[in-house]
């Protein structure tokens, strides 16, 4: 299997990071609605460390796949209409923003609210910005927001994926997949 993406296949670093990302996403969302949720306790404290760390690892993840993306070559698109591939691309674009918006408003939500993010208990990650509330509401409210386009974003996302898939029968998901 190539390391690289080329015109029918996209690379093995590219497909691991994809499904990495998808796995961590599909941790992540539930965890963030299920601690939320949860009185205040030291199970919420613990809860939330895990979700920081594990939202940096999907900030870490997006930035490597985005460079390797700018690296190299992508697959080309497969026989569409043009107004397949350009909400094809929307769709994409609107998935990495808000993969990078995410983590970036939980780090400026933490540090606002002058909360460490210890990066799995291994190291502390800088503040990026001094205690301030206004702050802080305003990266909660992003947050948020983001949330919720996320996951209407990867329904369409999933559900073009499977209808490529079976009804298509084209190459679209095959070529992602290992
Ligand atoms: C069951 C879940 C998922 C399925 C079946 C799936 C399927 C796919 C497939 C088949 C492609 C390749 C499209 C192509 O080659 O033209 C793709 C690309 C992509 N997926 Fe997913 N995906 C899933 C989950 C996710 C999640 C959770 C995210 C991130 C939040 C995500 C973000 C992306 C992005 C950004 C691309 C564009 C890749 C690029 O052009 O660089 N996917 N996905
Ligand atoms: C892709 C990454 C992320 C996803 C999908 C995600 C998702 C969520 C979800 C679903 C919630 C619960 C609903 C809400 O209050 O908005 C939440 C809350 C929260 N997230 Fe994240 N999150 C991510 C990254 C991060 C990161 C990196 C941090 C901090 C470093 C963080 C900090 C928080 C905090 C502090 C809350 C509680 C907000 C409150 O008090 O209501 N998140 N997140």
């Amino acid at each position: 299997m190539s390391a690289k993406n080329s015109e029918q296949q996209w690379g093995w670093p590219s497909k691991l990071m994809h499904w990495l990302t998808a796995l961590l996403i599909f941790i992540q969302i539930p965890l963030g609605f299920y601690a939320h949720e949860l009185e205040r306790s030291p199970l919420k404290l613990e809860l939330f460390g895990w979700h920081r760390s594990l939202g940096i690892l999907i900030l870490m993840l997006v930035t490597l796949r985005l460079l390797w993306r700018i690296a190299g070559t992508v697959p080309t698109s497969i026989d569409a209409s043009l107004i397949q591939r350009r909400l094809a691309n929307l769709a994409h674009s609107l998935l990495y923003g808000l993969i990078l918006v995410l983590p970036l408003s939980g780090w400026l939500m933490s540090s606002a609210a002058n909360r460490p993010i210890n990066f799995f208990w291994l190291f502390e990650l800088p503040a990026i910005s001094g205690p301030n509330e206004t702050l802080k509401a305003l990266a909660k409210e992003i947050h948020e927001i983001s949330v919720f386009i996320l996951i209407v974003v990867l329904v369409v996302h999933i559900g073009a994926a499977l209808h490529h898939h079976f009804k298509f029968r084209d190459s679209v998901l095959k070529r992602m997949w290992f």
